[in-house]
């Protein structure tokens, strides 16, 4: 757990171009100015934070991907992956090109490929964890690359631990006992010490990192989307993967909506689309609030126009208040099946109707309607049964049988 207790962590994750970088700007402008030593860290390789700051870019590359205070209070950082490798990962990059260069792969591309997949994510999680452990921030704002590639750095700590028990110590030892006949035959180079200890000290670094993330105290993700079906589709799949990684979702922020005194006969059906999904967003989401942001006239540059972003955005609230707490539905695995557990207070069994359309389950009482989109082993159960107890709504979900039950 880490020292400092006050530290709050927001991620802003959702789709490509839906806002993120707009609305992890606006907040970090609001906390610094309420005060908080604030960093806002951008993921993303095509990296827009210090656009949007209109800072020149001389600026950003000469600081070689370290924080820059664009206000009292408030830095902000694009990570650069080659600074990155120069500083986490010398030993175990010169080790992978150098695998990669053996077999028979030029120079110049071997250092390209033997940047892996994940390297810029851990990364990022080494700095979040020195900026907790050594209090070097009050507040540390993620503005995420898409959905996909922010889901995969959510994964990270699972994966990281799993790799350490299971493949590491074996990995280690094949190296250490194997190596000198495997060389003799197949002439590659073989993982020397310097390589398993970069690795260790790497690890040891990172310790701590996954329950700074999801401690629900420190760290909440913010879901930005659009009132659209297929933003809203994927901002729906990132809800259930965020939920399964028993990160803390304390808000949806819904961007882009057409503003009312639009009333022009062109934008007619996209108003009717806006309103239809912004209705379904809140049979996905609830409980979760959603906070509506309108369309501007014009991009959203510059310091002062975040500003006012920010303003509509919070609305006089904190941006650093946990917006929600609790989870608003919990998946397990026990002898095979699933069960998810939805808390549904005040309801009466006779009045929920539960169904499964595809990879969604929905479940009615009365007219309130809720979709949940289930994670794809779940969504190809064929057995569904429910009961009601303690006002939580247990789905039993199971694959082999045949049939579908309502409660
Ligand atoms: N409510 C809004 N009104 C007007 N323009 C907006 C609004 N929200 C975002 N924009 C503009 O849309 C563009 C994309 O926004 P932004 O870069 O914040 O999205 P993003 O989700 O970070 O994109 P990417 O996935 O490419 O990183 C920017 O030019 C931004 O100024
Ligand atoms: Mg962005």
């Amino acid at each position: 757990m880490s020292k400092n207790r006050n530290i709050r962590i927001i991620f802003f994750a959702g789709k490509g171009g839906v806002g993120k970088t707009s609305v992890a700007a606006a907040t970090g402008i609001q906390a610094a100015d309420l005060g908080y030593k604030t960093v806002v860290l951008s993921l993303d390789v095509a990296h827009s934070l210090s656009d949007i700051f209109d800072l020149e870019k001389s600026l950003v590359d000469l600081n070689k991907g370290n924080p820059i205070q664009v206000a009292k209070q408030l830095w902000i950082q694009e990570l650069d992956i080659y600074e990155e490798i120069a500083r986490n990962w010398g030993d175990i990059y010169r080790y992978i090109s150098t695998l990669l260069n053996a077999t028979g792969i030029d120079d110049v591309l071997a250092e390209e490929l033997a940047i892996l997949p994940g390297m810029e994510e851990i990364s990022l999680l080494l700095y979040i964890n020195r900026y907790v452990l050594n209090e070097e921030f009050d507040v540390i704002i993620l503005d995420c690359a898409p959905t996909g590639e922010s889901l995969r750095f959510i994964s990270i700590p699972t994966t990281l631990e799993w790799y350490i028990k299971k493949i590491y110590k074996m990995e280690r030892a094949l190296a250490k006992f194997a190596g000198p006949v495997v060389k003799r035959v197949y002439d590659v180079p073989i993982p020397g010490d310097d390589y398993f200890d970069a690795i260790a000290y790497l690890f040891e670094r990172l310790k701590g990192v996954d329950q700074i993330l999801t401690d629900p105290k420190i760290t909440s993700v913010r879901l930005v989307t659009n009132p659209e079906k297929i933003v809203l589709k994927e901002t729906q799949r990132a809800f259930m993967y965020f939920c399964l990684y028993k990160m803390n979702i304390d808000g949806i922020i819904m961007n882009r909506i057409l503003p009312e005194s639009v009333e022009d006969k062109y934008f007619q059906y996209w108003k009717s689309n806006q309103k239809h999904y912004m209705k379904r967003a809140r049979e996905y989401f609830d409980p979760i609030p959603i906070f509506p942001v309108t369309l501007y006239g014009q991009e959203i540059l510059g310091y002062d126009r975040l500003k006012i972003l920010a303003s509509h955005l919070y609305d006089g609230k904190n941006p650093l208040k946990r917006f929600f707490k609790g989870k608003p539905y919990q998946l397990k695995k026990a002898k095979g099946i699933y069960q998810l557990i939805i808390k549904l207070p005040f309801v009466e069994k006779e009045n929920v109707e539960l169904s499964k359309v595809s990879d969604e389950l929905i479940v009615r009482v009365g007219s309130f309607k809720k979709h949940i989109l289930l994670p794809r082993q779940v969504a190809a159960a064929k057995y569904v049964t429910a009961k009601l107890k303690d006002q939580r709504l247990f789905v039993f979900l199971k694959g082999e049988n045949h049939g579908q039950r309502r409660t």
